[in-house]
Protein backbone atom coordinates (compact mmCIF):
# COMPACT_ATOMS: atom_id res chain seq x y z
CA UNK A 1 0.00 0.00 0.00
CA UNK A 2 1.21 3.82 -0.95
CA UNK A 3 2.44 5.63 1.76
CA UNK A 4 1.88 9.45 2.14
CA UNK A 5 4.61 9.70 0.36
CA UNK A 6 3.71 7.33 -2.20
CA UNK A 7 5.52 4.19 -0.52
CA UNK A 8 8.44 2.00 -1.41
CA UNK A 9 8.61 4.30 -5.16
CA UNK A 10 9.44 7.07 -3.93
CA UNK A 11 12.85 8.24 -3.39
CA UNK A 12 14.38 8.34 -0.10
CA UNK A 13 17.33 7.34 1.98
CA UNK A 14 16.38 4.17 3.18
CA UNK A 15 17.06 3.01 6.77
CA UNK A 16 19.89 1.15 7.68
CA UNK A 17 20.23 -1.18 10.55
CA UNK A 18 23.19 -3.10 9.71
CA UNK A 19 24.41 -5.87 12.16
CA UNK A 20 27.80 -3.76 12.15
CA UNK A 21 26.67 -0.28 12.42
CA UNK A 22 26.88 2.38 14.84
CA UNK A 23 25.29 2.06 18.08
CA UNK A 24 23.20 5.22 19.16
CA UNK A 25 23.44 6.26 21.41
CA UNK A 26 25.49 3.30 22.79
CA UNK A 27 25.11 -0.24 24.87
CA UNK A 28 22.79 0.59 28.00
CA UNK A 29 23.19 -1.34 31.39
CA UNK A 30 19.46 -1.90 32.54
CA UNK A 31 18.30 -2.61 36.06
CA UNK A 32 19.80 -6.13 36.94
CA UNK A 33 22.89 -5.75 35.36
CA UNK A 34 22.16 -6.64 31.09
CA UNK A 35 23.44 -4.96 28.94
CA UNK A 36 21.17 -4.42 25.22
CA UNK A 37 22.81 -2.87 22.49
CA UNK A 38 19.61 -1.61 20.34
CA UNK A 39 19.99 0.61 18.01
CA UNK A 40 17.81 3.80 17.51
CA UNK A 41 18.60 6.01 14.08
CA UNK A 42 16.99 9.28 14.57
CA UNK A 43 14.10 9.77 11.23
CA UNK A 44 13.83 13.17 9.87
CA UNK A 45 16.08 15.22 12.46
CA UNK A 46 15.43 18.86 12.91
CA UNK A 47 18.54 20.64 12.51
CA UNK A 48 19.78 23.57 14.87
CA UNK A 49 23.04 25.20 14.01
CA UNK A 50 24.70 27.38 16.21
CA UNK A 51 28.04 29.30 15.52
CA UNK A 52 29.51 32.30 17.59
CA UNK A 53 30.29 35.89 16.07
CA UNK A 54 33.98 36.36 17.08
CA UNK A 55 33.93 40.25 17.57
CA UNK A 56 32.61 41.64 20.68
CA UNK A 57 33.15 45.26 20.03
CA UNK A 58 31.39 44.80 16.41
CA UNK A 59 28.35 43.89 18.79
CA UNK A 60 28.28 46.30 21.37
CA UNK A 61 28.43 48.71 19.13
CA UNK A 62 25.47 47.23 16.60
CA UNK A 63 23.74 46.99 19.81
CA UNK A 64 23.67 50.56 20.33
CA UNK A 65 22.80 51.34 16.28
CA UNK A 66 19.82 49.44 17.69
CA UNK A 67 18.70 51.35 20.10
CA UNK A 68 19.01 54.71 18.16
CA UNK A 69 17.06 52.98 15.45
CA UNK A 70 14.38 52.31 18.85
CA UNK A 71 14.85 55.88 19.77
CA UNK A 72 14.02 57.47 15.91
CA UNK A 73 10.88 55.29 15.83
CA UNK A 74 9.70 53.63 19.37
CA UNK A 75 6.37 52.49 18.15
CA UNK A 76 8.79 50.08 15.55
CA UNK A 77 5.90 47.25 14.29
CA UNK A 78 3.45 44.21 15.68
CA UNK A 79 4.18 40.95 14.88
CA UNK A 80 4.68 38.31 17.40
CA UNK A 81 6.37 40.44 20.20
CA UNK A 82 4.83 41.12 22.95
CA UNK A 83 5.24 44.02 24.44
CA UNK A 84 8.82 44.19 23.03
CA UNK A 85 10.29 46.79 20.69
CA UNK A 86 10.48 44.86 16.97
CA UNK A 87 11.88 47.19 14.52
CA UNK A 88 10.53 47.50 10.76
CA UNK A 89 12.24 44.63 8.37
CA UNK A 90 14.25 46.34 6.19
CA UNK A 91 17.53 46.11 8.35
CA UNK A 92 19.33 44.58 5.00
CA UNK A 93 19.07 48.23 3.37
CA UNK A 94 21.02 49.61 6.45
CA UNK A 95 24.64 49.60 5.55
CA UNK A 96 25.84 49.20 9.38
CA UNK A 97 24.73 46.12 9.26
CA UNK A 98 26.40 45.11 6.25
CA UNK A 99 29.27 43.00 8.00
CA UNK A 100 27.12 41.41 10.33
CA UNK A 101 25.31 39.90 7.38
CA UNK A 102 28.05 39.05 5.40
CA UNK A 103 29.27 36.89 8.14
CA UNK A 104 25.66 35.15 9.01
CA UNK A 105 26.37 34.59 5.17
CA UNK A 106 29.44 32.64 5.11
CA UNK A 107 28.19 30.37 8.42
CA UNK A 108 24.44 29.79 6.99
CA UNK A 109 26.48 28.80 3.74
CA UNK A 110 28.92 26.53 5.67
CA UNK A 111 25.52 24.98 7.56
CA UNK A 112 24.31 24.28 4.18
CA UNK A 113 27.24 23.05 2.31
CA UNK A 114 27.80 20.29 5.32
CA UNK A 115 24.41 19.48 5.76
CA UNK A 116 24.19 18.27 1.75
CA UNK A 117 22.60 21.08 -0.12
CA UNK A 118 24.25 21.33 -3.29
CA UNK A 119 25.01 25.16 -3.50
CA UNK A 120 25.91 24.44 -7.71
CA UNK A 121 21.65 24.25 -7.87
CA UNK A 122 20.50 26.62 -5.69
CA UNK A 123 21.69 29.47 -3.47
CA UNK A 124 20.53 30.98 -0.32
CA UNK A 125 19.15 34.19 -0.47
CA UNK A 126 18.16 37.00 2.86
CA UNK A 127 14.35 37.93 2.31
CA UNK A 128 14.55 40.23 5.50
CA UNK A 129 15.95 41.47 8.67
CA UNK A 130 14.96 42.72 11.53
CA UNK A 131 16.02 43.96 15.26
CA UNK A 132 14.04 43.41 18.15
CA UNK A 133 14.80 45.12 21.81
CA UNK A 134 12.99 43.22 25.01
CA UNK A 135 12.93 44.59 28.40
CA UNK A 136 11.24 43.51 31.72
CA UNK A 137 8.10 41.56 30.81
CA UNK A 138 8.63 41.66 27.08
CA UNK A 139 8.51 37.98 25.37
CA UNK A 140 7.69 36.53 21.85
CA UNK A 141 4.69 34.27 21.31
CA UNK A 142 5.23 30.73 19.40
CA UNK A 143 5.46 31.23 15.91
CA UNK A 144 7.33 30.21 12.83
CA UNK A 145 8.11 32.56 9.87
CA UNK A 146 5.67 31.33 6.74
CA UNK A 147 7.08 30.98 3.18
CA UNK A 148 10.72 31.05 4.10
CA UNK A 149 13.02 28.63 4.21
CA UNK A 150 15.46 28.65 6.69
CA UNK A 151 15.45 31.76 9.60
CA UNK A 152 18.15 32.59 12.50
CA UNK A 153 18.83 34.95 14.97
CA UNK A 154 22.06 36.42 16.27
CA UNK A 155 22.20 38.05 19.81
CA UNK A 156 24.15 41.40 20.10
CA UNK A 157 23.24 41.60 24.21
CA UNK A 158 21.80 39.41 26.32
CA UNK A 159 21.53 40.51 30.16
CA UNK A 160 21.01 37.46 32.47
CA UNK A 161 17.25 36.88 33.03
CA UNK A 162 16.66 38.27 30.01
CA UNK A 163 14.44 35.35 28.27
CA UNK A 164 15.39 32.09 27.04
CA UNK A 165 14.23 30.65 23.21
CA UNK A 166 12.37 27.74 23.28
CA UNK A 167 11.86 25.07 20.37
CA UNK A 168 8.70 23.33 19.88
CA UNK A 169 8.56 19.69 18.60
CA UNK A 170 6.88 20.38 14.92
CA UNK A 171 5.89 16.55 15.05
CA UNK A 172 1.92 16.05 14.60
CA UNK A 173 1.24 13.42 17.21
CA UNK A 174 4.24 12.92 18.45
CA UNK A 175 3.03 14.13 22.34
CA UNK A 176 1.63 11.44 21.97
CA UNK A 177 4.95 9.98 23.59
CA UNK A 178 4.98 10.96 27.06
CA UNK A 179 6.73 8.37 29.69
CA UNK A 180 8.12 9.48 32.51
CA UNK A 181 11.85 10.15 31.89
CA UNK A 182 14.73 9.88 33.59
CA UNK A 183 16.77 13.34 34.17
CA UNK A 184 19.25 12.61 32.03
CA UNK A 185 17.64 11.92 29.19
CA UNK A 186 17.98 13.85 26.28
CA UNK A 187 16.46 17.09 26.30
CA UNK A 188 14.69 17.21 22.53
CA UNK A 189 13.12 14.20 24.28
CA UNK A 190 10.67 16.37 25.65
CA UNK A 191 8.39 18.24 23.49
CA UNK A 192 9.98 21.92 23.96
CA UNK A 193 13.91 22.47 23.99
CA UNK A 194 15.32 25.73 25.63
CA UNK A 195 18.71 27.83 24.39
CA UNK A 196 19.92 30.40 26.72
CA UNK A 197 21.14 32.88 24.31
CA UNK A 198 24.37 34.57 25.05
CA UNK A 199 26.36 37.39 23.26
CA UNK A 200 27.62 36.25 19.82
CA UNK A 201 25.26 33.56 19.22
CA UNK A 202 24.13 32.59 15.92
CA UNK A 203 21.16 30.51 15.50
CA UNK A 204 20.00 29.38 12.51
CA UNK A 205 16.85 26.32 12.03
CA UNK A 206 14.46 25.57 9.77
CA UNK A 207 11.11 28.57 9.01
CA UNK A 208 8.54 25.57 9.91
CA UNK A 209 10.74 24.81 13.16
CA UNK A 210 7.71 26.55 15.99
CA UNK A 211 9.88 28.93 18.65
CA UNK A 212 8.65 31.25 20.93
CA UNK A 213 10.86 33.57 23.58
CA UNK A 214 10.22 33.51 27.53
CA UNK A 215 9.30 36.74 29.14
CA UNK A 216 12.30 38.84 30.25
CA UNK A 217 12.68 39.48 34.06
CA UNK A 218 14.93 42.37 33.83
CA UNK A 219 15.18 46.03 32.69
CA UNK A 220 18.20 46.01 30.71
CA UNK A 221 17.86 45.75 27.22
CA UNK A 222 17.94 41.96 25.16
CA UNK A 223 18.45 42.88 21.55
CA UNK A 224 19.33 40.80 18.91
CA UNK A 225 19.07 40.59 15.18
CA UNK A 226 16.26 37.99 13.28
CA UNK A 227 16.41 37.38 9.64
CA UNK A 228 14.66 35.07 6.80
CA UNK A 229 16.48 33.47 4.45
CA UNK A 230 14.67 31.90 0.79
CA UNK A 231 16.26 29.88 -2.08
CA UNK A 232 16.93 30.57 -5.46
CA UNK A 233 17.76 28.40 -8.34
CA UNK A 234 21.88 29.35 -9.64
CA UNK A 235 20.34 29.65 -13.37
CA UNK A 236 17.66 32.31 -12.19
CA UNK A 237 20.46 34.53 -11.14
CA UNK A 238 20.34 37.96 -12.12
CA UNK A 239 23.44 39.33 -13.92
CA UNK A 240 23.50 42.50 -11.66
CA UNK A 241 23.42 40.42 -8.31
CA UNK A 242 27.50 40.79 -9.27
CA UNK A 243 28.05 37.23 -10.44
CA UNK A 244 27.38 34.46 -13.55
CA UNK A 245 25.74 31.23 -13.46
CA UNK A 246 28.82 29.28 -12.85
CA UNK A 247 30.69 31.64 -10.74
CA UNK A 248 30.53 29.32 -6.87
CA UNK A 249 28.32 29.87 -4.40
CA UNK A 250 28.08 33.77 -3.15
CA UNK A 251 29.40 34.82 -0.03
CA UNK A 252 29.64 38.71 -0.68
CA UNK A 253 27.61 41.54 -0.16
CA UNK A 254 24.28 41.23 1.64
CA UNK A 255 22.73 43.53 -0.73
CA UNK A 256 23.45 41.00 -4.32
CA UNK A 257 22.81 37.97 -1.53
CA UNK A 258 19.03 40.01 -1.37
CA UNK A 259 18.69 40.21 -5.31
CA UNK A 260 16.34 38.39 -7.03
CA UNK A 261 15.78 35.97 -3.65
CA UNK A 262 11.55 36.19 -4.57
CA UNK A 263 9.17 37.87 -2.69
CA UNK A 264 9.85 38.41 0.95
CA UNK A 265 7.68 36.32 3.73
CA UNK A 266 6.23 37.70 6.42
CA UNK A 267 8.50 38.95 9.52
CA UNK A 268 7.33 37.53 12.31
FE1 LIG B 1 11.05 33.86 15.15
Amino acid sequence: MPGPRGGAAAAGRSVGFPANGPVIPGSHRCRGGRVVAVRCEALFCTPLWSSQHPDPVLLQGLATTVLSLEAADPAGIQRTNQGGWHSPVTLLDQPQFAGLFHWIAAEALGAFEAWGWDLNQALPCFHNAWAMVNRKGSSTRAHLHPNSFFSGVCYLQVPAGSGAIAFLDPRSGAQMLQPPMRSDARGDHSGRVVQHPYPGLLLLFPSWLWHEVEPSSCQEPRICISFNLGLRPVKTRPADSGGTATEGPMVGSPAAWAVGGGKPGPAT
